[in-house]
């Protein structure tokens, strides 16, 4: 198709043109004039790539990362960092405006823009790689740009090793350590005399089978198998904000809590928190964590938050972080009737933070909405939501 014009951004960053149905068209910019091949051709939309920039916008930055046009992992990477905040806060804006109706979105806490990842999952085939766009086929790479210094230098040296049988491996930095996880294959470990631990098919092979991370004089252990947040600075800041929000007159819910992060991050400003998750592992990290912080305000519970919490559960403050598809309609009913004085929201998908909204508000007032950007150069955005009981 020729000469389409570029009217709209949708919320995954992609350009919109209109005919007689929606193109949804990658890599163009609001005003642009581009060429098109339409690479998905619905009903009610087509789905294309640009062929040839008619006209280009002076918004347009050329991407720094020689893998963008194919690797599956950015998708801003074509407009400056200011512009992808902006980006971002209109994302969460329009998203909550059109679907729960509240107008009371903030300003945007940055992040940075590069080398932020402390966690990468790389597949080999013959080299090592990240999926391309919408495939499972591998696009290999020996630098990527969001990902950490050390993990940068890691992927080169193993791309020099024989990477035959193994299938999948896994790299986790935190601020002094480095983990290297290996499915289906062997490594010399006494090539990889920088990294502190080593784990091939879930045998140690070197160090503790864990990795500690330090944030404001507080230790975290992370296994390989729970969930960590993947940017330290963006981590900080939500934290901060969560912090900002409680204090000394408080016994606290922290629900879908992972390895006891923000439960351990606020306990000495609170009375006192339960923190709640289905991950085994993570859990058995929180209680290490507990331990070896010498945090004794805090307890957690290993469970599904849909089927443990009820209503019998006390808490003056409920703090939710739950993953992409946000909370399930039993969660919300049981903390709408443990009648938290405040509930504090921490959202990665604005839609399913709408959604919920939506039925929260009927009972809570919603004072605060802040987007954090934590996943730069995608169009990912998470917020922190300050709710507070109307009676
Ligand atoms: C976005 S992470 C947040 C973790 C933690 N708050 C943090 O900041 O690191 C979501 C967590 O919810 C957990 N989870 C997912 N579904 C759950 C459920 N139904 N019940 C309890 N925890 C769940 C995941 O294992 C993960 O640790």
């Amino acid at each position: 198709m020729k000469n389409l014009k570029i009217v709209n951004l949708d919320h995954f960053g992609r350009g919109i043109a209109k005919t007689d149905k929606t193109i949804f068209v990658e890599d163009a910019l609001i005003d642009e004039i581009v060429d098109v091949e339409i690479t998905t051709d619905k009903k009610k939309y087509s789905e294309g790539k640009v062929i040839k920039y008619i006209k280009k916008s002076p918004l347009r930055v050329a991407s720094k990362c020689k893998y963008y046009d194919k690797c599956g992992g950015c998708n801003l990477l074509h407009i400056s960092y200011e512009e992808q905040l902006k980006f971002k806060e209109n994302k969460v804006k329009e998203i909550i405006k059109k679907f729960s109706g509240l107008d009371c979105v903030g300003k945007i806490v940055p992040s940075v823009q590069y080398n932020y990842r402390n966690k990468v999952t790389l597949h080999v085939n013959k080299k090592i790689g990240y999926y391309q766009k919408k495939s499972y086929d591998i696009i290999n790479i020996d630098d990527c740009l969001i990902a950490d210094k050390r993990i940068n230098s890691l992927i080169k040296k193993l791309n020099n090793i024989d990477l035959n049988s193994i299938k999948k491996i896994v790299i986790r930095v935190t601020n002094k350590e480095i983990m290297l996880v290996i499915t289906n294959g062997k490594i010399n470990i006494d090539e990889f005399k920088e990294v502190d631990t080593i784990i091939v098919d879930n045998q140690i092979l070197k160090g503790k089978g864990y990795i500690l991370e330090e944030i404001n004089n507080l230790k975290f252990v992370i296994s390989p198998n729970s969930f960590f947040q993947v940017n330290r600075i963006g981590m900080i800041n939500i934290y901060n904000q969560v912090l900002k929000y409680v204090d000394n007159s408080m016994n606290v819910l922290d629900l879908y809590c992972g390895t006891g992060t923000i439960g351990l991050y606020i306990a000495h400003k609170v009375k006192d928190v339960l923190g709640i998750e289905i991950n085994e592992s993570a859990i058995k990290d929180a209680l290490i964590n507990k331990r070896i912080n010498n945090i004794s305000n805090i307890n957690f519970k290993l469970g599904d938050v849909g089927t443990v919490l009820n209503d019998n559960f006390k808490a003056d403050c409920v703090i939710v972080d739950p993953p992409r598809f946000g909370l399930d309609e039993n969660t919300i009913k049981n903390i709408i009737k443990i009648k938290p004085q405040k509930i504090i929201y921490v959202s990665c998908d604005p839609v399913t933070l709408a959604r919920d909204l939506k039925i929260l508000k009927k009972s809570y007032k919603i004072l605060e909405i802040t987007p954090f950007d934590m996943f730069s150069n995608t169009y990912h955005v998470e917020s922190v939501i300050l709710l507070q009981r109307k009676d």
